[in-house]
């Protein structure tokens, strides 16, 4: 199997995992990326079976209107029933790093609401310690060169993602070679740096269920202990 139908073999169990709790006033939360992509053209065939859709990016919207699926403002939803995303890199703890998209704030921000979160991936993506993938932090832009000072003092190497300007107006620093031994506490420090809207790392909320795309078949994993 190719890494893109890998993809859409995790697309389609994410569909078969929610598509039981859809009811016609039920709101699915859509991330972003490639895998996501797959996942909104599957839910675009049971598209009557539930209410609408909240997005975290432009993208993500626009693609799901394409299809004629209803795409609602955060604010106008009370409930938002299962999240359903990609990501970057997942340890055994579906502790995540996102944002290679550069929409990690609008994640993180439907993620926190969602009463689930399923993250969906290919195999390349889980690892055994978080961080070779270049951690994304969603910067205010006149603060740049301020976070990326408070990030080298954090033991990363910080490189501005030249030309990308997210769906909020923000610069993107992607940082290098930090070492993640403790990801709930890396992301509390570094969201606590003045300037900084978000980080990727997704520890304080991590996924619920994993489902893991792998040699032509689809694995669940679920945290130690849930
Ligand atoms: C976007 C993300 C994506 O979920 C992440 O980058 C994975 O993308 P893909 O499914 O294309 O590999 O966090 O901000």
């Amino acid at each position: 199997m190719t890494q893109d139908e890998l993809k859409q073999a995790v697309a389609k169990a994410a569909i078969e995992h929610i598509k039981d709790k859809l009811k016609n006033d039920t709101i699915v939360g859509i991330g972003t990326g490639s895998t996501t992509n797959f996942f909104i053209d599957e839910l675009a065939k049971i598209k009557g079976s539930f209410d609408g859709t909240v997005a975290s990016s432009e993208a993500s919207a626009q693609r799901l209107k394409s299809h004629g699926i209803p795409v609602y403002e955060l604010n106008a939803v009370d409930r938002v029933t299962v999240y359903v995303d990609g990501a970057d890199e997942s340890n055994d703890h579906l502790e995540l790093i996102k944002g290679g998209g550069g929409a990690l704030t609008r994640e993180k921000i439907i993620a926190a609401v969602a009463d689930e979160f399923v993250c969906i991936v290919d195999a390349s993506k889980q690892v055994g310690v978080l961080g070779a993938f270049p951690l994304p932090v969603e910067v205010i832009p006149m603060a740049r060169s301020h976070v990326a000072r408070e990030l080298v003092k954090l033991g990363g190497l910080p490189e501005y993602r030249s030309g990308f300007t997210t769906d909020n107006g923000n610069i993107i620093l992607d940082v290098h070679n930090i070492e993640i031994n403790n990801a709930i506490e890396l992301e509390q420090k570094i969201n606590a740096i003045v300037g900084v809207v978000c980080n990727g790392l997704f520890a304080a909320r991590p996924a619920d269920l994993l489902l893991v795309g792998k040699e032509g078949e689809v694995f669940s994993v679920t945290r130690p202990g849930s």
